[in-house]
């Protein structure tokens, strides 16, 4: 086995015999947990993260929706959509798959999920218990990060961790997680993004680098310290002389780096599958806290 290589498949295993305790839990006390997703439009790449979230559902034995909306939907049918699935109670966790068409403000939706139901941890209120050290939910590629790290036992307490992007989905709830008092995070965190100076020089320092910037092979080895971790959260398509005419790579130079780190992500089965994991534990948070049981794990 490739001993450099941090897999996410072992991860979800573990995550998601944690998730099957809680759901047995659940059940026992009458709970039949449900999630709804909820895309717009038809971008290929949404569809299959959509599919895959039903499909991980089905696995495990939770309920879910999938509502399939029109790209041409008004700002005004979808926030009453999800004003509707709000006011369902067999219905615990809503995501509303991003990015969104140009004619819908993406933070009037994400202000609209009822925050018990945010299973994304995007509203503001979600962010908020994040931030001051008190979180309801976690978001999901963040904490499925901290859980490759921690099932690899690579420590992150008193290290160096830069982050590289601050997107609200990845880059800027990653920074909050690792802030964290507890000894999964205690980490020192430095972010950087596209208007930083000498960015090689931040990203050089740095113990772990998590890269989320969404640029195709950015991060070359000439950046990193020599033998860094390195977690890859780009899924970035470039165009490939296969059968599809793509193939995936991340934000970070796979091959490039490969000798100078100590540890990597593949992309993809590095952090990838860790996302839809993450939100199947945050559908049964949900599922508890809408009725008032604290789950046996988490
Ligand atoms: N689009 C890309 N990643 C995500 C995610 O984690 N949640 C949602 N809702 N949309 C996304």
């Amino acid at each position: 086995m490739d001993q450099k290589l941090l897999k996410g498949k072992p991860v979800t295993e573990a995550v998601y015999n944690r998730v099957s305790q809680n759901l047995a839990y659940l059940k026992e006390q009458g709970v039949q947990p449900r999630l709804t997703v909820v895309l717009v439009g038809e971008d290929p790449a949404s569809q299959v993260y959509v599919r895959r979230k039903g499909k991980a559902c089905e696995k495990l034995g939770i309920l879910s929706d999938t509502v399939v909306l029109p790209a041409d939907i008004s700002e005004h049918h979808l926030l009453d959509k999800i004003k509707t699935l709000n006011a369902d109670s067999r219905n615990h966790g809503i995501l509303v798959q991003l990015p969104l068409p140009a004619n819908i403000n993406e933070e009037k939706v994400i202000m609209t999920v009822a925050p018990q139901k945010d299973v994304d941890c995007f509203h503001p209120q979600n962010v908020g218990l994040l931030v001051s050290g008190n979180p309801y939910m976690l978001p999901c590629t963040p904490a499925g990060i901290v859980e490759i790290l921690k099932y690899y036992q690579l420590e992150t307490q008193s290290r160096h961790v830069e982050v590289v992007g601050r997107s609200n989905i990845d880059g800027k709830p990653m920074v909050n997680l690792l802030l964290q008092k507890n000894t999964s995070a205690n980490a020192t965190v430095t972010v950087v993004h596209s208007r930083t100076q000498h960015i090689s020089d931040h990203i050089r320092r740095a113990d772990i680098v998590i890269a989320a910037i969404g640029q195709p092979n950015f991060i070359k080895k000439e950046q990193l310290k020599e033998g860094s971790v390195v977690i890859d959260v780009g899924i970035n398509r470039i165009d490939a002389d296969n059968e599809k005419g793509y193939k995936l790579v991340g934000d970070v130079d796979f091959d490039d780096v490969y000798d100078t780190v100590s540890k990597i992500t593949p992309v993809p089965g590095g952090v990838g599958p860790m996302t839809i994991a993450m939100l199947m534990q945050n559908t049964l948070t949900a599922a508890a806290a809408q009725n008032n049981i604290k789950l046996p794990s988490e």
